[in-house]
């Protein structure tokens, strides 16, 4: 709890470009919960070094994403928006966790599996920790709910485990996170491939719709979008492509599969694809024209960078600070 309110956390990475699978996922709920939650969104740059980087495509990247937080509707008045490398508390933390963390969960984690074979040249410890930065960035703000697309389950589970592990040494020190994740959007797949989720490291670039793509773009990928021959629109398994474009439509327009499948009886998949191209072209419009106008107010963008960098160092070690107390480290000494 935060002035009476439960606590919120989530993240993205400044890596890539974000996909509609990042926004229908998870940014979209974020919006959504701004106002019942005392919320943390942070751009998760510690996390992208993991992967090596270009240090001037980094730094522009991670700006980027703070600028989309807000263009999507987060107001960073009300809630924390911040750069995770501007609050050291979550390296200290994830180091401290490192110790209560054991090498053979990690070794379950499938991220890092994937991660891992697609990079087989940098399975860096980073790579392999991650999980336990990722535990530091929950826990540091005592986070009731931690919005997300499914994909990141597990690793709420561990962080939920090493919360539990920690507090049975040591007291009532973490609070224990809940997940979030939406009835629609969850797990947005690849345009190209639907039995893999669309996700912005995806090298054909027509697998994905990337949030700054333009309409007549959007409309081409979905165009292209790959389906089956069982010339029928419905929501089932057998059908991944044809239900993944119905996710993406109901996640747009907030209506059912049901209702979808009922709006489209007896058209053709040709139709379907237009219909879902336009809708998010719509939804994406107002979104990149907000982040171009951010983008022209540097001092605005500068000012939100620093107060908030400030506001989450504060909450952050404050926990730091008990849980370095907790495990035996000298006390500061004051005055
Ligand atoms: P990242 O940057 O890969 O993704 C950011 C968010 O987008 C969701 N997402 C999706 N949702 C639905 N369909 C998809 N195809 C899709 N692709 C991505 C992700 O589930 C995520 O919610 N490890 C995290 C970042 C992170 C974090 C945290 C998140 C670091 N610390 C603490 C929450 C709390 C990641 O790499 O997400």
């Amino acid at each position: 709890m935060l002035d009476g309110k439960k606590v919120l956390f989530s993240g993205m990475q400044s890596t890539g470009n974000l996909t509609l699978g990042n926004y229908l996922g998870a940014l979209k709920n974020w919006v959504k919960l701004a106002d019942e939650y005392e919320c943390f969104y942070c751009v998760v740059d510690e996390h992208s070094i993991t992967v090596r980087q270009d240090p001037a495509t980094l730094r522009k990247r991670a700006r980027a994403l703070l600028i989309l937080y807000i263009a999507a509707g987060i107001d960073p008045e009300k809630s924390c928006l911040y750069y995770q490398s501007h609050v050291s508390a979550h390296a200290e933390l994830a180091w401290i966790l490192n110790c209560f963390t054991y090498m053979g969960e990690m070794n379950r984690m499938t991220q890092f599996k994937d991660k891992s074979a697609k990079h087989a040249d940098n399975i860096n410890v980073g790579l392999f920790a991650y999980p336990v930065l990722m535990a530091a960035d929950i826990l540091l703000y005592q986070s009731d709910i931690v919005p997300v697309g499914s994909d990141q389950l597990q690793h709420l589970e561990i962080t939920r485990d090493i919360a539990q592990r920690f507090n049975n040494i040591y007291g009532d020190v973490f609070t224990i996170p809940e997940p979030y994740v939406g009835k629609v959007g969850a797990r947005i797949m690849s345009l190209q491939e639907p039995s893999k989720k669309m996700s912005k490291s995806d090298e054909n670039p027509n697998a994905s719709i990337y949030l700054m793509d333009d309409r007549d773009t959007i409309i081409r990928k979905f165009k292209r979008a790959v389906t089956d021959s069982e010339a029928m629109i419905a929501y089932r398994e057998e059908q991944p492509g044809i239900r993944n474009l119905i996710d993406i439509y109901c996640a747009c327009t907030n209506k059912t599969s049901g209702e979808a499948v009922k709006e489209f009886e007896g058209r053709g998949y040709g139709d379907l694809k237009m219909a879902v191209g336009e809708t998010v072209a719509d939804v994406l419009l107002p979104l990149q024209s907000r982040v171009a106008e951010l983008s022209a107010d540097k001092a605005y963008i500068d000012s939100v960078i620093k107060n908030n960098a400030e506001k989450a160092a504060y909450y952050a070690n404050k926990t730091l600070r008990k849980v370095q107390h907790k495990i035996g480290f000298p006390d500061r000494v004051r005055g």
